[in-house]
């Protein structure tokens, strides 16, 4: 194994009825709120007078309408308001989305310059707001990491934001909050947390504890999304949903693994920003195509392992047989829970596959390092086999 330093300051609740730590947890810090939401889920399924009622005490200001694949103009707004009124803590109510562009908030309301450069050059995050958030979607992990994805419409970029002082200091996790996801969402949402788990378990150097970890992981996520899918309102799905997004993206699963380059997202970020596509369908999409493309002489036996340990295969005497089985499986399991297998199903054609690909080796220069090192000439061969 590797060395590691490892540390999550994120205080979790979990479970039915969670939001009722809000009012504490938010006095305690402060009571000037900035409260970060996006379109219209939290004021249909009742959570925004819930929590606005929770609050009745606090001084509340609103930055409304923030987009799935978050605008920095919306940082930019959120900022200025927490400058403005001179904000103690910013509270996130919804998705991934609004949790990240929250988070890109606290930063910027601390930083002097424009919000982009601060995701042009995370290390110039020194000082944010501190931030607690309610989530209602089980997808990107965003509850317990460190990290926000901002995109920028001017320049086609979507970009990782990652700085420590970036974790929520609070989260509120209460499944019951996610009976209102609707399908495809709620089937993108399971495509991410398991891409996240494939970018540190298709890894060059990995170990038995990690592998543990992200075997069990996905076998959860592949038990459960269907459930959940089926009826909505199964608490014991939707509870081991969300928790295994919140394990799958925080690093924890991965300790004393070699480089992780993550090619998936590299890739897929691209996508989201020529193309405005929703996170987890990219990935899905993606996944099989990098897999097969991944699979060789060198990474087979990884690919029978997985077969073995969450598809529950059997040993074949052709291991590549058995590796593309593999990876029919984990395609297969994507297209049972209605998410697509192709671009072109998205009405992507090959147009700007040259320049989203040249984007993700400049953003991403440890491609080189995957599992099956990857050059600009290969990442174009993918995306060209996913239209
Ligand atoms: O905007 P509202 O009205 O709230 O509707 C949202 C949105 O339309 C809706 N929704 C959320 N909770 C709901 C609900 N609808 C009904 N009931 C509920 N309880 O779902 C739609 C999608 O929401 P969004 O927040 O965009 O989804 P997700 O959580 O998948 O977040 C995706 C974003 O996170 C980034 C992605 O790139 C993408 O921009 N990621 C963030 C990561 C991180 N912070 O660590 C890592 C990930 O790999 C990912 O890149
Ligand atoms: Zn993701």
């Amino acid at each position: 194994m590797n060395d590691f330093t490892f540390c999550t300051p994120t205080k979790v609740h979990f479970g039915k009825g969670s939001v009722e730590h809000l009012h504490d947890e938010v006095l305690a810090i402060g009571k000037k709120v900035l409260l970060v939401y996006g379109g219209s889920s939290i004021k249909r399924s009742g959570l925004y007078d819930k929590v606005k009622a929770a609050l009745s005490d606090c001084e509340i200001y609103e930055q409304a309408g923030v987009e799935p694949n978050p605008r920095v103009t919306s940082v930019r707004a959120g900022a200025q308001q927490c400058k403005q009124h001179d904000i103690d803590v910013v509270l996130a109510v919804g998705g991934g989305s609004v949790l990240d562009c929250a988070k890109a908030i606290c930063a910027a309301a601390c930083y002097d310059g424009d919000a982009w450069d601060l995701v042009l050059d995370n290390s110039k995050v020194t000082k944010a707001l501190p931030l607690i958030t309610v989530l209602t979607l089980s997808a990107t992990g965003s509850e317990f990491d460190a990290a926000a994805v901002i995109s920028n419409l001017d320049t086609n970029e979507k970009l990782p934001l990652i700085n420590p002082l970036l974790y929520p200091r609070v989260s509120l996790l209460d499944p019951e909050l996610t009976f209102s996801v609707p399908k495809n969402q709620t089937a993108a949402g399971a495509a991410d947390m398991m891409s996240h788990i494939f970018e540190q378990y298709f890894a060059s150097e990995t170990n038995l504890i990690s592998d543990g970890i992200c075997e069990t992981i996905l076998r959860t996520v592949i038990a459960c999304a269907p459930r959940a899918i089926a009826d909505p309102n199964d608490y014991e799905a939707r509870s081991q949903l969300m928790w295994a997004s919140s394990l799958a993206c925080n690093g924890w699963c991965s300790l004393g693994n070699g480089i992780m380059p993550w090619p998936c997202h590299a890739m897929e970020h691209e996508v989201s920003a020529y193309y405005d596509i929703t996170h987890g369908v990219g990935l899905a999409i993606l996944t099989p195509h990098l897999m097969r493309y991944s699979l060789n002489e060198q990474t087979v036996e990884r690919f029978c392992h997985y077969g073995k340990a969450v598809f529950g295969m059997s040993d074949e005497s052709d291991r590549m047989a058995m590796a593309n089985k593999a990876i029919d499986k984990t395609e297969e399991f994507f297209t049972s829970i209605g998410l697509p297998n192709n671009l072109t199903a998205l009405g992507i054609d090959d147009k700007n596959i040259d320049a989203m690909a040249e984007h993700a080796v400049a953003h991403n220069p440890v491609l080189g390092q995957c599992m099956r090192p990857l050059s600009l000439e290969d990442v174009k061969q993918i995306f060209r086999n996913s239209l």
